[in-house]
C-alpha cells in the first residue's frame, strides 16, 4: 500500500504528528469542553478528528463517536437528515443502540429508504410545521445526550449552517445544545472569517461557548522524518535535501505534501533524487492544468494578473505597496484590493499569518506552482 494517504484516514501509522493537537482535543473531550477546530482547507482537520476518534476506540476510552460532514447540506431539513444518517451509520441497525435509535427516530415519522449503493438507511422527514422540525432536531440531540456513554459529535464544515435559508439556525442549534450536558461537540470548519465571527463575536449565539484549536503546518523536522521513514520502510532511499525540496515546494500544506509524496512513491524508484521529484511535480501540474485553465474563465483579467503576481512571489505581505504593484504592473492599489477581496471569497487566495504579519498567497499550492511556471 502507498503509505502517503491522500484521502480520508487510515491509521496512526500513516498519520504524521499532530500529537499536541490530538492531546488538546482529547483533553477538551475529557473535560467537558466543546472545541472549535479551524484551519484552511486540506490542512488535516478531518484527519485530526478521525485520528482522535481512532484513539478513543483503540484505548477504549468511555466515549462513543459520531462524525458528520454537513458540507453538502443546504437547509435545516438536510441537516437533520444528514445527522440522522451519520448516527445510524455509527450505530448500525443491528446493534442495540442502532435499534434504539431507529425506534426513537420513527416517532418523528421519517420516510426511510435505503441507499442503493451502500445499503444504509436514508431519512427524510415531512414536517407539518416549523415547530415540528425544531422538535425533530432537538430530539436527535436528546437521543445522543441520553446515552450511557457520552457521545462526541464532530460536525465538520460547520460554517455551512450560516448559508441555510431558515432564520435563527445558529440560535436554534445553540439553544438545543446548551441543554445537552452529556454530549461533547467538535465544530470544525475552513472558512476562518465565518468561523471566528460565529464563535468570537459577542452577541452571536455561539460566542465564547467553545475552546478554539487552530491547525497550521506540521513541523518541518517532524514531517521530514516521517517522509524519510515511510520511504525507507519500503526500500526507497531519499536524502534530507530531497525531502526538504518536497516540503518547500508543497509549502507543507498537508494535502499537497502528501500528494507529492504519494506520486513519488508510485514511481517505486530505489533512489529518490531531487531530479525525480521535479519530474513528478511537473507531471502533477500537467495533469491539473485543464482545471487551471478553467479558473481563468471564472475570474477577471485583473484578478488573473494578481494571481500570477502572488504566485511568483509565493507569499506577499504588503499587497498595496508600490514596489509590488509596479513590479507586476498591477495598476492602482484600490483595484488590486477589490480583486484580492473577490479572490479570497472564491477561495483562490488564502491569507496567512507569518512572523507577526498577514500575507497572501494562492490557496491551491499546485495552482500556485503552475501559475509561476507558466508566466515567467
Ligand atoms: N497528519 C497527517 N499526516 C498525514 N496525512 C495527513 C495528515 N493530516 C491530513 N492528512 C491528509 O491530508 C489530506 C487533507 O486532510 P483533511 O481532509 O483531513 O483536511 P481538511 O482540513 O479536513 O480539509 P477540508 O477543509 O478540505 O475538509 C488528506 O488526504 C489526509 O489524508
Ligand atoms: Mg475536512
Amino acid at each position: 500500500m502507498n503509505p502517503f494517504v491522500i484521502r480520508g484516514y487510515v491509521s496512526p501509522d500513516y498519520f504524521c504528528d499532530r500529537a499536541e493537537e490530538a492531546e488538546l482535543l482529547l483533553e477538551n473531550i475529557i473535560n467537558n469542553a466543546d472545541t472549535t477546530l479551524i484551519s484552511p482547507r486540506k490542512f488535516g482537520k478531518t484527519g485530526l478528528v478521525l485520528h482522535v476518534f481512532d484513539r478513543i476506540a483503540r484505548e477504549k476510552l468511555p466515549f462513543s463517536t459520531v462524525y458528520v460532514d454537513i458540507f453538502a447540506t443546504l437547509n435545516l431539513d438536510n441537516f437533520v437528515s444528514t445527522l440522522s444518517e451519520a448516527v445510524i451509520s455509527e450505530f448500525p441497525e443491528k446493534t442495540s443502540m442502532g435499534k434504539k435509535f431507529l425506534r426513537y427516530i420513527r416517532s418523528f415519522r421519517p420516510v426511510i429508504s435505503y441507499n442503493a449503493l451502500t445499503g444504509n438507511p436514508q431519512f427524510s422527514f415531512e414536517y407539518q410545521s416549523v415547530a415540528e422540525k425544531e422538535s425533530t432536531l432537538k430530539g436527535l440531540f436528546e437521543f445522543l445526550n441520553s446515552q450511557e456513554q457520552t457521545v462526541v459529535l464532530a460536525i465538520d464544515e460547520f460554517q455551512q449552517i450560516t448559508e441555510y435559508p431558515e432564520k435563527n439556525v445558529e440560535a436554534l442549534i445553540r439553544s438545543c445544545l446548551q441543554q445537552m450536558h452529556n454530549l461533547r461537540i467538535v465544530f470544525s470548519g475552513s472558512k476562518h472569517r465565518i468561523m471566528t465571527e460565529m464563535f468570537s463575536t459577542a452577541g452571536r449565539p455561539f460566542f465564547s461557548s467553545t475552546r478554539t484549536l487552530s491547525l497550521s503546518e506540521i513541523k518541518n523536522d517532524v514531517y521530514r522524518a516521517f517522509i524519510k521513514e515511510k520511504f525507507g520502510e519500503n526500500g526507497m532511499r531519499v536524502d534530507d535535501g530531497t525531502v526538504q525540496y518536497i516540503l518547500d515546494w508543497s509549502l507543507r500544506h498537508t494535502f499537497y505534501t502528501q500528494s507529492v509524496c504519494n506520486a513519488v512513491f508510485a514511481t517505486r524508484s530505489k533512489t529518490i533524487t531531487t531530479e525525480l521529484v521535479k519530474h513528478v511535480c511537473a507531471d502533477i501540474l500537467k495533469r491539473e492544468s485543464v482545471n487551471y485553465l478553467q479558473i481563468r474563465e471564472l475570474v477577471t483579467k485583473k484578478q488573473w494578473d494578481l494571481l500570477i503576481a502572488l504566485a511568483k512571489e509565493s507569499t506577499v505581505k504588503h499587497i498595496s505597496s508600490s514596489a509590488f504593484l509596479s513590479r507586476h504592473k498591477l495598476g492602482a492599489a484600490t483595484t488590486v484590493s477589490h480583486s484580492l477581496k473577490s479572490l479570497m471569497e472564491k477561495e483562490l487566495v488564502l491569507s496567512v499569518f507569518s512572523e507577526g504579519e498577514i500575507g497572501y498567497r494562492v490557496y491551491d499550492v499546485f495552482f500556485m506552482r503552475w501559475l509561476a511556471g507558466q508566466y515567467v
